[in-house]
């Protein structure tokens, strides 16, 4: 079996998406082992997402995902990351995500995508240490 992250992000925090998202992981046979509603120092933030340094929405991603509180959780399950990462849709909600997936159905703008998921089994086990060093 395999872990991923996944986030609400600000946007899906504010807008009252926890629920939604959890409902989906939930009925998708995907299991929660840890989920907590925390803010994100910016330290933090640019370690997640060092793989875009340098980009020209670097600094607005990082404004943006420490602009509020996040839920992160660990999910789990055969395949998790691709699971989670077809449940999400492609990054952009109008032009890439599918209907019927969380940033196709909520979504309109690329950088207020709702939802961040680990890209690989690989990124998970970053990720998943980066965020919850304890588990
Ligand atoms: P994450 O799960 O958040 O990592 O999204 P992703 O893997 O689908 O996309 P990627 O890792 O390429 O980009 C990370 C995040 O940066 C995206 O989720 C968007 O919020 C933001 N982003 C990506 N491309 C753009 C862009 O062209 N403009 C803006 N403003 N934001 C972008
Ligand atoms: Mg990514």
């Amino acid at each position: 079996t395999e872990r991923t992250l996944v986030l609400v992000k600000p946007d899906g925090v504010s807008r009252g998406l926890v629920g939604e998202v959890i409902s989906r992981i939930e009925r998708k046979g995907l299991k929660l082992v840890a989920l907590e509603l925390r803010n994100v120092e910016r330290d933090l933030a640019e370690q997640h997402y060092a793989e875009h340094a340098g980009k020209g929405f670097y600094e607005d991603l990082l404004s943006f995902i420490t602009s509020g509180p996040v839920v992160a959780a660990v999910v789990e399950g055969p395949r998790a990351a691709a699971a989670f990462r077809q449940l999400a849709g492609g990054t952009d909600p109008v032009e890439k995500a599918a209907t019927g997936s969380i940033r196709g159905d909520f979504g309109m703008e690329v950088q207020y995508n709702l939802v961040h998921g680990s890209d690989s089994p690989e990124s998970a086990e970053r990720e998943v240490k980066l965020w919850f060093p304890d588990l």
